[in-house]
């Protein structure tokens, strides 16, 4: 069994401004053996998300807070080493919150079992977290109907991407915002997108008025900011709006006043709508098999961004504020 361990803790509280070094310590300290009921897992991948840095900032009250000095939280997948649990044995592929480190000792019942095949990765992303806010956010809250057009932000993201290829497997008409030209052809030429705006090359409200002539009928946000006033300018009448998330907030001082533009969900009796994944947990299983099912039948693609080394999580972390990541953020830890 491996007796040392490197581990980030969190240093800062990055509440209204960008991440910095000193928001994170490095420590390295001994492996704690697994008890009765745990195991001792290596950690193989981290995912990151936006919502980490909300976690660190302590807002949202969804997630229990965080405490300076604790090992910053994280989901990943990793191989059981050590078990103290009947259900895991070593070798076993597991995920769960293992945090930033090298090795978690963390209880069985806190960690899910998954098949060690090509797929493993995608257990953090579509088939993950990501996957699952994608699935349950458009069909519980989004509702689309045939015919519908979807307009994403971050379309090219982790999230945003599953959402649209969902889009189009429900029948609906799907339009992204992203940043860049690469992103903007990757969503057309790969994914099958009907249409794609780079929001840095221009009037983002002049671009997806052109192609969704006809009004937005789902409009899916995971930015927030002016992009998404812009386009609630634009619903069509009984739209439904799915705010999923709101990442051009992360790095400004307050949480943003509300979109100018609200009043037009009176205009076109539409209905605007948050929500949290963790709320549709009990019915991950059958989501997440149907979704496998549509990645092997080619109808579901996916991409991953694989930064190398625990001591670049920190960094890693901060790719997504700056749209740096392209495809559902990893990092390989070994
Ligand atoms: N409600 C829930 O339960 C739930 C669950 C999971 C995720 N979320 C939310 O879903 C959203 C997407 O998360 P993800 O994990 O899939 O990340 P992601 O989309 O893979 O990565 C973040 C992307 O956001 C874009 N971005 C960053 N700063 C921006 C800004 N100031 N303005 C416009 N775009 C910006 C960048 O893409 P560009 O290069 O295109 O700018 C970046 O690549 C986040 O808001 C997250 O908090 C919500």
């Amino acid at each position: 069994m491996a007796n040392s361990n490197r581990q980030w803790l969190i240093n800062g509280r990055p509440r209204g401004r960008p991440l910095q070094d000193d928001d994170f310590k490095w420590v390295e300290t001994p492996v704690r053996e697994p008890g009765e009921g745990e195991v001792l897992v290596r950690t193989l991948y981290l995912s990151f998300d936006p919502a980490q840095k909300g976690w660190m900032e302590n807002i949202g009250g969804y997630v229990a807070p965080t405490e300076i000095g604790e090992v910053m939280r994280g989901s990943g997948v990793g191989e059981v080493v050590a078990s103290g649990a009947p259900g895991l044995a070593v070798g076993d592929k597991v995920t769960g919150m293992l945090g930033w480190q090298a090795y978690a000792t963390l209880p069985a019942r806190d960690l899910n079992k998954v098949a060690d095949d090509e797929l493993l990765t995608a257990n953090l992303g579509v088939l993950g977290t990501t996957g699952m806010t994608a699935f349950f956010g458009l069909n519980k809250i989004g509702k689309p109907f045939a015919g519908d057009t979807l307009v994403i932000t971050g379309a090219a993201g982790a999230t945003g991407s599953v959402v649209g290829q969902i889009g189009k497997i429900a029948g609906c008409r799907v339009i992204g915002v992203a940043g860049g030209e690469a992103k903007r052809r990757w969503l057309v030429d790969e994914l099958g997108f009907d249409g794609a705006v780079d929001y840095k090359a221009g009037d983002v409200r002049a671009q997806v008025a052109e192609l969704a002539p006809g009004g937005i009928d789902v409009l899916w946000d995971n930015v927030g900011g002016p992009i998404f006033n812009d386009l609630l300018s634009q619903i069509a009448l009984h739209a439904r709006v799915v705010v999923c998330g709101g990442i051009s907030r992360y790095e400004l001082g307050d949480m943003p006043a509300g979109p100018e533009n609200y009043f037009n969900l009176i205009f076109k009796r539409a209905r605007m709508e948050g929500f949290i994944v963790l709320d549709y947990m009990a019915e991950y299983p059958w989501a997440r098999a149907r979704m496998a099912q549509w990645i092997r039948q080619g109808r579901l693609r996916y991409k991953e961004d694989v930064q190398h080394g625990l001591e670049n999580a920190p960094r890693t972390l901060g790719r997504l504020f700056q749209g740096e990541n392209f495809g559902k953020q990893l990092l390989k830890v070994v």
